[in-house]
């Protein structure tokens, strides 16, 4: 006889069906996992052995072959451990229910006393066994309000292996609940305690509109990590599809925490800057997202944006222009969604008091610093603002305005871009992501404004990509103040959020030009 279970091998967001048999015979006690297993699958047999002896299966007196099929893909993690383990009871048990359970996977990690562990991934592995057809998934009960609100499968939640043996014997398992995400990661922040920084502020304001990457450059509390912080405070609600992506690929990383539901807020990355450039793009023995990833339909916060390693800058370019990361590794490749706004931040010089007197650093110093911020990330970042160190007068001024306005504005603007995609049949979600080819559908020229950009590139050396970057936040400016065409001062404003780009060619800018 051979008993079968079925589970799931994730690469990625994307699943194979495993199918587990399970083979035994009596004689001296052995236990033989094959089918490309790494050594966190052929580990199972410890867990599992010590979790059926504790539920009451007694394995010892047998010879026991798993496999797992297909068996040219590699498997890894320790979510076949359920699956095995209910196999190999059924099995020796002699029970024929199993064929009752062809259309279940079962995920889940066992402990040495038969509890089952949460397992990363869950979401997208309830996903894709719906898209391969199973009817149920058992999962553990950690992991049940991930996958609670998924319609069209049954998602059934087990904490004990006991338990999952006692269903297949015709007993019932709870279903998956939702969870109420706990308002404890409600933010706390809010823009009016920005106060001053108007122009900062306003690009601020234009990048949640129109989801344009931004780069501030300031002195030392000038309040660029102050602002970054409060991007999410005025970014649309997650939509649904939002939320669950979101919650699938932080699920895959290992960061939900148990029993979470899904998420109800943006996310907000903001790694640290010796972040290595596999932590920034994905990757790993079982391929995980990276930050770029994780920061799917919020916002990766880069402070001190040039001590990050040249790799690692490196490996953001991809996502930025693609708003997906495809990873290759040895044996296998994953793809991971990655639309974010890139919030950077920078000091102007080393010493980060250019143009003050405090400024310690030499002509050549700054020159070679700011050369450093060219390249390829620069080159896609709309919004460049810089920050003047804060005057006294602004600190005890008025308060600035509250989140909850500048919301208002911005998912106003989003709307008018929805429509205007609609209308216009764009692929381009938001303004940041017209081609080249949407753009002049998106925001015809009128001949002043065209007359504007003739001058701009002429007068201050602005490349042809350039220009397309001053044409989309010119075209969220405009949504932002609910005007249908682009007039020459939402250009010109866009203009003003160029400055590195203000000699030519963008090579080298000058200190002057800040
Ligand atoms: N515009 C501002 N309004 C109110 N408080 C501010 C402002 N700017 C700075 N601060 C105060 O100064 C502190 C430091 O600001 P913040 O960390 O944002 O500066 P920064 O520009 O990121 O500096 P650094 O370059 O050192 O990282 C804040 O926690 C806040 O208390
Ligand atoms: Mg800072």
């Amino acid at each position: 006889m051979s008993s079968i279970t079925w589970s799931l091998g994730l690469r990625g967001l994307v699943a194979d069906a495993i199918r587990v048999e399970v083979a035994s015979q009596r004689g001296p006690s052995a236990f033989q996992l094959v089918g490309l297993a790494e050594a966190s699958v052929r580990e199972a047999h410890v867990r599992v052995r010590s979790a059926l002896k504790l539920s009451g299966v007694e394995i010892d007196e047998y010879l026991l072959t798993v496999l797992l099929a297909p068996a040219d893909i590699r498997k890894s993690g320790s979510l076949f451990d359920l699956a095995i383990a209910v196999a190999l009871a059924c099995e020796v048990r002699r029970l024929s229910q199993l064929e009752n359970f062809a259309k279940t996977v079962w995920l889940g990690e066992l402990s040495l006393s038969g509890a089952v562990r949460p397992v990363r991934g869950v979401l997208a592995a309830v996903l894709e066994a719906k898209r391969l057809g199973f009817e149920r998934v058992v999962v553990p009960k950690d992991n049940g309000g991930e996958a609670a609100e998924e319609q069209g499968i049954e998602v059934c939640v087990v904490s004990s292996l006991a338990e999952a043996l006692s269903f297949v014997g015709g007993g019932a398992l709870d279903k998956a609940r939702p969870v109420q995400t706990k308002s404890e990661t409600v933010r706390s922040v809010d823009l009016s305690e920005v106060r001053g920084q108007f122009a900062a502020r306003r690009a601020l304001e234009i990048a949640a509109a129109g989801e344009h990457n931004l780069l501030m450059i300031g002195p030392p509390g000038s309040g660029k990590t102050m602002l970054a912080r409060r991007l999410p405070t005025i970014l649309p609600p997650l939509e649904y599809n939002e939320a669950r992506e979101a919650t699938a690929l932080h699920s895959l990383a290992g960061l939900l925490r148990p029993q979470s539901g899904l998420l109800n807020q943006r996310p907000f990355r903001s790694p640290h800057h010796t972040l290595s450039s596999p932590a920034m793009a994905g990757g790993g023995t079982l391929i995980r997202p990276g930050e770029v990833s994780l920061a799917h339909g919020g916002v990766l916060f880069l402070d001190e944006l040039l001590e990050f390693s040249r790799s690692t800058l490196e490996a953001l370019r991809q996502p930025l222009e693609d708003r997906c990361i495809h990873l290759a590794r040895a044996r296998e490749t994953a793809w991971f969604p990655a639309a974010l706004t890139l919030i950077a931040a920078v000091n102007p010089c080393p010493c980060g008091y250019f143009g003050s007197t405090r400024c310690r650093c030499s002509a050549d110093a700054v020159a070679r610093y700011r050369r450093r911020l060219s390249g390829p990330v620069l080159d896609r970042i709309d919004l460049q603002v810089v920050l003047p160190p804060l005057p006294a007068a602004d600190f005890v001024g008025r308060e600035g305005e509250s989140s909850a306005n500048v919301l208002e504005r911005v998912v106003a603007a989003r709307s008018r871009q929805s429509e205007r995609r609609q209308k216009l049949g764009l692929t381009a979600r938001t303004n940041r992501d017209l081609s080249s080819a949407e753009l002049t559908r998106a925001a015809p020229l009128s001949s002043e404004v065209r007359a504007l950009l003739t001058q701009a590139v002429d007068g201050l050396g602005f490349s042809a990509r350039g220009v397309a970057s001053i044409l989309r936040v010119a075209r969220t400016i405009a949504d932002l103040e609910m005007v249908a065409p682009v007039r020459p001062e939402h250009v010109a404003e866009a203009i003003q959020y160029r400055p590195l780009d203000r000699v030519s060619g963008a090579a080298q800018p000058s200190a002057a030009s800040w």
